[in-house]
């Protein structure tokens, strides 16, 4: 047969992965019940339970046991702590582990820890048997309202962090409060952090709640906990649902987070994220002022609300702002002698479409050294 006499082949092809479904559960207390949630959104004959070493002893063994007394088999596999394990070598011996227990292509991951474990796991998921399903259970208060939820995963190598990933949702997110119970205080302030930004790009309702009720937060009345954990769950999977491959909209949630990753690297990463969260988000309103895009008096609202929380209001005086700018300018957004961001209006008001703005270096140079 001639090629002239085969019909044109074409095939179109549908990727719903991305935009699969995805059940989001907040009940404190949630964990006691484990194993019906997982019967009834995320179903397999096998389990594996990811963990770090001190989230496995907290609560990845319970999770473990849950999950094998209801007569699944279900195992634990751990790493030790820390986002320097969030590296291509403890991914490849999590996919030899899934590959020994076995796994099979019907079985399921199930993250149990913050987002380091989230990320990896998430990967493992993607990648083994090409794909299997994902359940994220967040433990710190960063990955319930932030990295469990939205479908990245991630690992870092070493040009970069995040560089190696997939988009893979996960069936379920379970979140239940009272695992941040053993939350050391400096991890719950990244999270509040991030909580902090929800409300500065989406809703000044709750961004004015949350600074009334900043004490009741930090000594961790439940019910205030809850509300914030809810609030910024809806405002981040509101986001994610509307561009769920992070085509334009999505880039919102960088709000403070490109400055933020800029003093990251200038500080040898010796300053948190939640932190550089924070200085990020002041510097990023006072651009946005100074260009007037930005209401006057945003990042005076701002300072208020991260200093009720604790957080710091401007980046330390022996941070070099040209290391600075230099560690924008490698930023995957960076363009000659401009970086964009995305900034807001006002509080609850973010950037209208293309949601980002471009802002020369100088411009940024001077903020840094000004405030
Ligand atoms: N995928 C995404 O969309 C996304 C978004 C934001 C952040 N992230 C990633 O998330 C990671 C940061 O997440 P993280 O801050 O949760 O870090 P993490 O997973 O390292 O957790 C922080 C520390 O808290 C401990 N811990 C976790 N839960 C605990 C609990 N209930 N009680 C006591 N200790 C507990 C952990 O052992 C760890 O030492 C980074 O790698 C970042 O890149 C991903
Ligand atoms: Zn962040």
């Amino acid at each position: 047969m001639s090629r002239g006499d085969v019909a044109p082949f074409s095939l179109s092809l549908s990727f719903p992965r991305p935009t699969e479904a995805c059940e989001i559960i907040l009940e404190r207390g949630a964990l006691g019940r484990v194993a019906a949630f997982l019967e009834a959104y995320a179903p397999a004959p096998r389990y594996a339970i990811v963990s770090d070493g001190t989230v496995a002893a907290l609560h990845g063994s319970a999770v473990q046991r849950a999950i094998a007394a209801a007569g699944r088999p279900a195992e634990l596999l751990t790493f030790p702590p820390g986002e320097a394990n969030k590296n291509a070598a403890r991914w490849v011996e999590l996919l030899e582990a899934l590959g020994d227990l076995p796994l099979g292509r019907d079985g399921c991951v199930v993250a149990v820890g913050g987002g380091v474990t989230g990320d990896m796991a998430g990967f493992a998921a993607a990648a083994f048997a090409r794909g299997v399903a994902f359940v994220q259970v967040p433990t710190t208060l960063l990955a319930m309202v932030d990295a469990a939820l939205g479908g990245k995963t991630a690992i870092d190598l070493g040009a970069g962090k995040n560089l190696a990933g997939a988009f893979h949702q996960p069936r379920l997110v379970l979140i239940d409060p009272a695992t941040l119970d053993t939350l050391p205080d400096a991890e719950l302030a990244d999270g509040l952090a991030e909580a902090v930004k929800h409300g500065a790009i989406a809703d000044a309702g709750y961004f004015d709640w949350m600074t009334d009720h900043a004490a009741a937060i930090l000594e961790r009345d439940p019910a205030s906990l809850d509300r914030l954990i809810e609030d910024s769950v809806r405002i981040k999977t509101g986001i994610v649902a509307r561009d769920p491959l992070e085509a334009g909209e999505r880039a919102l949630l960088n709000f403070g987070h490109t400055i933020a990753h800029g003093i990251e690297q200038a500080s040898g990463y010796a300053i948190r994220h939640g932190h550089a969260v924070a200085m990020g988000m002041v510097v990023e309103a006072t651009l946005g002022e100074r260009l007037d895009l930005t209401r006057p008096g945003t990042a005076h609202r701002l300072r208020a609300t991260l200093a009720a929380f604790g957080l710091p209001i401007s980046p330390p005086h022996d941070l070099d702002p040209d290391a600075v700018i230099h560690a924008l300018q490698s930023d995957k957004k960076a363009r000659a002698g401009v970086t964009h961001y995305a900034l807001i209006q006002q509080i609850g008001t973010p950037a209208s479409p293309p949601w980002t703005h471009p802002v020369p270096h100088p411009l940024t140079h001077a903020a840094l050294q000004t405030l």
